[in-house]
């Protein structure tokens, strides 16, 4: 770097002296605006269910969940994404259930749907809330098949746009499936549903929390580590974004977030599609956890969150969205 000047003529603090300053030389803003909110939904009536891995984040019954769109809604908060908790007596091998038309996550769609306008919905596209197994996809000798995987997830997402989900999210790194899931959309008239693909997904330890709260992780016994990314690579995150976004896709999505900035800027400097941070279960519970023992104090979420806009992400998913809408305001 030329031109930096030096000490005593240069003197950094200046510019941090007051309050008013630091606002003035300010970098990066988070706003409601790069907010998703993630919302875990489960049958029965009148049930707000805590997730023990996840203080502070609940299972809801579709009786409660208007009030919740409401109150996003009335907090400005972009986009919801929805996640279904299946009972285990309608999963299985196959995730049948994620085609059923009276699914949860279609009962949600409808409903949410059905008021208004004003909110995204988004919905991930793959298996795994819906096999025995836990994986994101169908198995042939114990191993996730792709192209067997794709003729579901393609019905799935024709499925979901077809109950008003706005953008179809395919979390499940299956190859190809965003051309496929493009093409399929746009014979059946969605041409317009937008596609966030989760483009780069780590086989990750933290998402464990989120296992527990959709109910797969007792289910799941080996690893995805043959279809989610290595989190030693980071060029191959490049490719992944590359393919997805010659298939279509019109978001993509880095996830985890906090242990993979790198990627998001790596992402960011090197394409001009809008990315998506994924702040996962993990590292909510981390934060939370340490919030509540009062290790860490509150701001520690904002911070968080601050780094994702650093590092270039357009929004984020987070489980603070909530409590974060409040603070921002
Ligand atoms: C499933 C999916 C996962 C998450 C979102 N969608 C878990 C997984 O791949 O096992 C994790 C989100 C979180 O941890 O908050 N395809």
């Amino acid at each position: 770097m030329k031109n930096v000047g030096s000490y005593p003529n240069t003197r950094l603090r200046r510019n941090r002296k007051t309050e008013w300053s630091r606002r003035l030389v300010s970098e990066n803003k988070l706003s409601t605006n790069d907010l998703i909110w993630p919302i875990f939904i489960r049958e029965g009536k009148n049930i707000k269910e805590p997730i023990k891995t996840m203080p502070g984040v609940y299972r809801y019954t579709l009786d409660k969940i208007e009030k919740l769109v409401e109150k996003a809604i009335r907090k400005k908060i972009p986009m919801l994404a929805l996640f279904p908790n299946t009972p285990i007596s309608k999963k299985d091998t196959k995730g049948s259930e994620a085609l059923n038309k009276n699914n949860l996550v279609c009962r949600a769609l409808k409903l949410i749907k059905k008021n208004n306008d004003e909110i995204g919905l988004m919905c991930d596209v793959a298996l795994d809330p819906y096999t025995t197994h836990g994986h994101d996809g169908i198995l042939k000798n114990n191993f996730v098949d792709n192209d067997e995987t794709l003729k579901i997830l393609i019905k799935q997402s024709i499925l979901q746009a077809k109950m008003g989900c706005d953008v179809i999210a395919p979390s499940d790194m299956m190859d190809g499936r965003i051309g496929a899931i493009r093409n399929a959309l746009d014979k059946k008239g969605f041409k317009n549903v937008q596609l966030l693909s989760y483009a780069v997904k780590y086989a990750s330890n933290f998402y464990g929390p989120f296992r527990d709260a959709v109910g797969s992780k007792k289910l799941l016994k080996s690893n995805k580590k043959d279809y989610q990314m290595d989190f030693s690579n980071s060029k191959e995150a490049l490719r992944e974004v590359a393919l997805d976004i010659g298939e279509g896709a019109d978001f993509v999505m880095v996830k985890p977030g906090m242990p993979y900035l790198d990627v998001i800027k790596l992402v960011k400097d090197n394409f001009k599609i809008p990315v998506f941070a994924y702040q996962v279960s993990g590292e909510y519970s981390l934060i939370k956890n340490g919030i509540i023992n009062k290790i860490l104090n509150e701001d520690a979420i904002y911070e968080s969150l601050m780094s994702f806009k650093r590092a270039g992400a357009s929004a984020i998913v987070t489980y603070f969205a909530d409590q974060m809408a409040d603070k921002l305001g």
